[in-house]
């Protein structure tokens, strides 16, 4: 997991108590902790770090109001949300599912760059882009089409690993992502003819219609809750017969969850309607899974789409 993102208070004595607090935190102590963090707030009571930290030990102590009073303090002390306090008051029903903040993504995956091969494929067997790979191979031979793409867009690219995947199919890869640090990595792989630090949607909004021959997102649509505005964008940019190719988190229910790991699962037949939706038609959607959690597969699907 990434290093954990600490933003000064700017007062010395109480960044020393949050370290106090953090120590006592990681050696169980949680009540002595939740007190010297507390005389932290008291010193700096703009001090995102220590309310943040509060409100997970206040969670972990089973105390869900004084917890989500701290995430509410976290979230006043931070409104861009770099710890993503808001996605904890979502969890503890103390706030209406809504969209990830930028700033806790790109922070998340700043941290995450320099050792997110190794975390990703090594310790959580990822395998989005295979699958994506595998999906794509399929659904153009069900239609007998080459599976050679013009211009590909790489939706939250990260360090390029989907890029890998396609990369003797894709003649211009567009890689699109939140995180500037995930990009620099991505441009060493020398893969991608464009890269963008951007929001997706953002990004897709400045594409021209029919400019894209496939759009590919690998594990970055668990970032995002409500999928049909970035559906309808991929409609406009896709050319006729052009595929959208994405894995996505699931849940046996209905609608969008967000789950205990702070990603979204989208339902099969929420994914399945905002594809229809968006006026695309579904080509494959398959329960796969693109990566494993404390050694057991999570509930995936992999899904192709395709504007005719
Ligand atoms: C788990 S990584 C996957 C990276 C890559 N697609 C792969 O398969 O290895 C998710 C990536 O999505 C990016 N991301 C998340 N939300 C985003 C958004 N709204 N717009 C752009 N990028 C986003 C993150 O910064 C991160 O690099």
């Amino acid at each position: 997991m990434p290093a954990r993102l600490f933003l000064s208070s700017g007062d010395l004595v109480a960044d020393r108590r949050f370290d106090f607090a953090r120590d006592l935190q990681l050696k169980g102590d949680l009540a002595a902790a939740a007190d010297l963090l507390l005389q932290a707030t008291e010193l700096a009571p703009g001090f995102a770090s220590a309310w943040f930290t509060l409100g997970e030990i206040r969670e972990q102590l089973g105390e869900r109001d004084a917890a989500i009073a701290a995430f509410r303090k976290a979230q006043d002390a931070d409104p861009e949300d770099r710890h993503g306090a808001s996605l904890h008051l979502m969890l503890l029903g103390a706030q209406e599912l809504s969209a990830m903040p930028q700033a806790y993504v790109r922070a998340l995956f700043d941290q995450y760059a320099p050792k997110f091969e190794t975390a990703l494929v090594d310790d959580l067997g990822y395998r989005g882009p295979a699958l994506l790979f595998k999906a794509v191979l399929a659904a153009r031979l069900a239609v007998r089409k080459p599976a050679f793409f013009k211009r590909a867009i790489d939706l939250g690219c990260g360090t390029g690993l989907a890029a890998t995947a396609f990369a003797k199919e894709v003649d211009h890869f567009i890689g699109i992502d939140l995180s500037p640090r995930m990009i620099e990595q991505a441009r060493s792989t020398g893969l991608y003819a464009e890269l963008e630090v951007a929001d997706m949607l953002d990004g897709l909004w400045c594409k021209p219609d029919t400019s894209a021959n496939l759009i590919l997102a690998a594990d970055a649509m668990v970032y995002l809750s409500d999928l049909a505005p970035l559906l309808c964008e991929v409609r406009r940019v896709l050319v006729a017969g052009g595929l959208l190719a994405f894995t996505a988190e699931t849940h046996g229910g209905d609608g969008v969850i967000l789950g205990e790991g702070l990603r979204y699962a989208h339902g099969a037949s929420y994914v399945r309607e905002c594809v229809r939706d968006a006026g695309l038609t579904l080509s494959r959607c398959e329960d796969l899974s693109a990566r494993n959690e404390d050694n057991v597969p999570v509930p995936g699907l992999v899904v192709v789409a395709t504007k005719s």
